[in-house]
C-alpha cells in the first residue's frame, strides 16, 4: 500500500511544490521487491514504458492483449499512484501486420485501438501521451511534421483526430503531446522548438484538446548546457499559450563522460540539477518522470552504449537500488520553492 509522500523521498519533495514525481516501468520491474519498494517510496506517478504501446497490446491485431497493461493499472490503483499512459499513437509502435496495410485499413485499426484502449481505462488515467514524436524537421515538410503512417493515412489532421477521440472517451485524463529533442542546443533543436510552437498554435486555433506538452528530456551529460536561453524562451511561450508541461522520460546519458564512476555520477547529477532548475523555473510542470529508476534497467545500454562498453549510469539509483548523487540533485530541485516571475 502506498503510504503517501514520506520524508526525504522524491515524491514528498515534489509534493512540496504541487508536483508529481515518477518513473517508467514494466510489470517485470514489479517482480523485484527492492525496486518495487523504491517505486512505492519515491513515486507518486508511474508511466507504462512498453506495455501500453500499440504493438505491445496488438501483437495479434485481431486479438488485443491487455493483460500486462491491466497489471500496470491495478498496481497504480492498488497503491494510489497516478498513471501516465504511454503511448496511443507512435510511429515506432505500429503492429508489424499493419505497417504496410492500405490507408483505410490502417485508419480503421488505429482508431479502433485508440478508442478501445482509452475506453478501457477511462477514469483511471492521470494522463495519456496521445501522440508521440510528431515532428521531424529533417523530413523537409514546411510544418516539420514527421512522415509517418499516421500522417500518410489521415493527413496532418491526425493529431486533432487522436486528441478529440481521446477527450471524448476520457474527459478526465490530461492529454499530452509528447516530443523528444526539444531540450537540445543544436540548430535542428531550435528549428524543432519553433515548429512545435507553430504546431501548438495551429492545433489550439482549431480547438484540438491538447492540455500539456510532454518533453521527453533524454539528456546527454557534457552536451546539455548549464543554462539554455532558447529553451527558457520556448518554455515561456508554451506557458503563455496556457499549456502545462510534463517531463516524461528524463535520463542523462553518460556516454561522453570519463569511465570513473564518481566523476560520472557527479557530472550526471549536475546535469539533472541544472536542467530541472531551468524547466521548473519557466514552465507550469505537472510531473517529472525518469525513464526508469535504477541504472540496471536503463534502455540507454541498448540505445546509447558507452564507447568503452561500461554500463551506463544515467538514473537516480544504482543497480543495488542505492541513491546516487543524481537522486539528491533531483530531490533538491523538486523541493526548491520557485516564485513565478
Ligand atoms: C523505449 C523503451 O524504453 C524500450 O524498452 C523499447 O524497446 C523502445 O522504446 N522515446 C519514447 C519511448 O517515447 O517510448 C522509448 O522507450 C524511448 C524513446
Amino acid at each position: 500500500m502506498h503510504h503517501g509522500p514520506r520524508k526525504s523521498s522524491l515524491s514528498s519533495a515534489a509534493a512540496q511544490n504541487g508536483l508529481l514525481f515518477g518513473t517508467a516501468l514494466c510489470t517485470s520491474h514489479l517482480l523485484s521487491q527492492p525496486l518495487t519498494r523504491a517505486i512505492l517510496r519515491e513515486c507518486s506517478i508511474v508511466t507504462s514504458e512498453y506495455e501500453m504501446k500499440w504493438d505491445a497490446i496488438c501483437q495479434v491485431p485481431e486479438l488485443p492483449d491487455y493483460a500486462s497493461a491491466d497489471g500496470l493499472v491495478s498496481f497504480a490503483s492498488d497503491n494510489s499512484l497516478a498513471l501516465h499512459g504511454h503511448t496511443l499513437w507512435w510511429h515506432e509502435a505500429i503492429p508489424s501486420a499493419l505497417r504496410n496495410a492500405a490507408d483505410n485499413r490502417f485508419r480503421e485499426a488505429a482508431l479502433e485501438h485508440l478508442r478501445a484502449t482509452v475506453t478501457r481505462y477511462a477514469g483511471q488515467m492521470h494522463s495519456w501521451d496521445v501522440v508521440n514524436e510528431p515532428l521531424e524537421p529533417a523530413h523537409g515538410r514546411g510544418n516539420g511534421l514527421r512522415e509517418t503512417r499516421f500522417a500518410a493515412a489521415f493527413g496532418p489532421d491526425y493529431i486533432e483526430t487522436a486528441f478529440r477521440e481521446a477527450a471524448s472517451l476520457d474527459p478526465r485524463a490530461v492529454l499530452v503531446l509528447n516530443e523528444m529533442g526539444l531540450e537540445y542546443t543544436s540548430p535542428a533543436a531550435e528549428q524543432k522548438r519553433r515548429q512545435m510552437l507553430a504546431l501548438l498554435e495551429r492545433e489550439k486555433a482549431r480547438g484540438t484538446p491538447i492540455a500539456c506538452l510532454g518533453i521527453q528530456s533524454h539528456l546527454t551529460a557534457l552536451e546539455q548546457p548549464r543554462d539554455h536561453q532558447e529553451l527558457r524562451a520556448f518554455l515561456r511561450e508554451v506557458r503563455a499559450m496556457g499549456l502545462s508541461v510534463m517531463i516524461t522520460e528524463m535520463d542523462v546519458s553518460d556516454h561522453l563522460c570519463p569511465r570513473d564512476r564518481k566523476q560520472r555520477d557527479t557530472i550526471v547529477a549536475e546535469t539533472y540539477r541544472a536542467y530541472l532548475d531551468l524547466v521548473l523555473d519557466e514552465a507550469e510542470v505537472l510531473a517529472v518522470s525518469t525513464w526508469g529508476l535504477s541504472d540496471d534497467r536503463t534502455w540507454l545500454n541498448g540505445f546509447r552504449p558507452r564507447p568503452d562498453g561500461a554500463p551506463q549510469r544515467p538514473l537516480l539509483f544504482d543497480g543495488a537500488i542505492r541513491r546516487k548523487p543524481a537522486w539528491h540533485a533531483v530531490k533538491d530541485a523538486l523541493a526548491t520553492n520557485r516564485t513565478v516571475t
